[in-house]
């Protein structure tokens, strides 16, 4: 760990937590809230990554309503209850370790940053409500690139704003896949198995995998 110059973050599912929409809702949703909440994150991913496989780009804000369309009427929810669940994902609340930690990082000195599918203003608006602005050097968004992780255009954004070698950064996400993208990349990754999750076969084993992000501090 002594070469890293910058710490990269995934966003959803790694500093924020994706469930937190739905959660905030299971009151009408009833008990059905935790399928239904996890059938709108897989169905919203695999939309990235169908649509970057068909050069058919949509931006995430756009991906995650045409995922909660298809959801709702999966799990047959009330129609109106659509903008209430899309607009709390523009409020998602970060996992309870995440503020402090990237204090401790930042007066460590390492350039601090997200990597994320979400859109800038998305990514802008996350981190202003959940008080995290002065702490990120930048916010990457995909749509820099106009194509999804785990494409390696998405991966070459840091490297080229930085000028660092791909292993002077630790990479950490909570989506497998993703550590799985940025560790074939070249990044030091590191998998937050925050749901004690199995991790994909995709040729990489994470150089860590840690439970939330309190673990990270020893290991640097
Ligand atoms: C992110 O890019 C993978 O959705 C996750 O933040």
């Amino acid at each position: 760990m002594k070469n890293i110059k910058a710490i990269i973050f995934d966003a959803y599912g790694t500093l924020f937590d994706v469930n937190s929409a739905a959660e905030k809702s299971k009151d009408r949703i009833g008990d059905k809230w935790k399928g239904f909440a996890n059938y709108w994150r897989t169905t919203q991913l695999e939309y990235t990554w169908l649509r970057s496989l068909m050069e058919r780009h949509k931006d995430f804000w756009q991906i995650t309503e045409d995922s909660l369309d298809k959801s709702m009427k999966a799990f047959d929810i009330d129609p109106s209850m659509k903008n209430e669940l899309l607009n709390l994902y523009k409020v998602l609340s970060t996992f309870k370790e995440v503020p402090e930690i990237l204090k401790t990082l930042k007066e460590k000195n390492f350039k601090l940053a997200i990597l994320s599918n979400g859109t800038p203003s998305l990514l802008n608006e996350l981190v202003k409500i959940n008080k995290l602005n002065n702490l990120f050097d930048d916010l990457f968004s995909i749509e820099q690139v106009g194509v999804y992780k785990p494409d390696s255009k998405v991966y070459d954004l840091p490297i080229q704003k930085y000028q660092i070698q791909k292993n002077e950064i630790l990479f950490l996400s909570a989506n497998s896949w993703d550590v799985s993208g940025a560790g074939n990349y070249g990044y030091n990754s590191i998998w937050v198995n925050r749901n004690n999750s199995i991790f994909d076969n995709l040729d990489y084993k994470p150089k860590n995998e840690i439970k939330n992000l309190s673990e990270l501090i020893k290991l640097i």
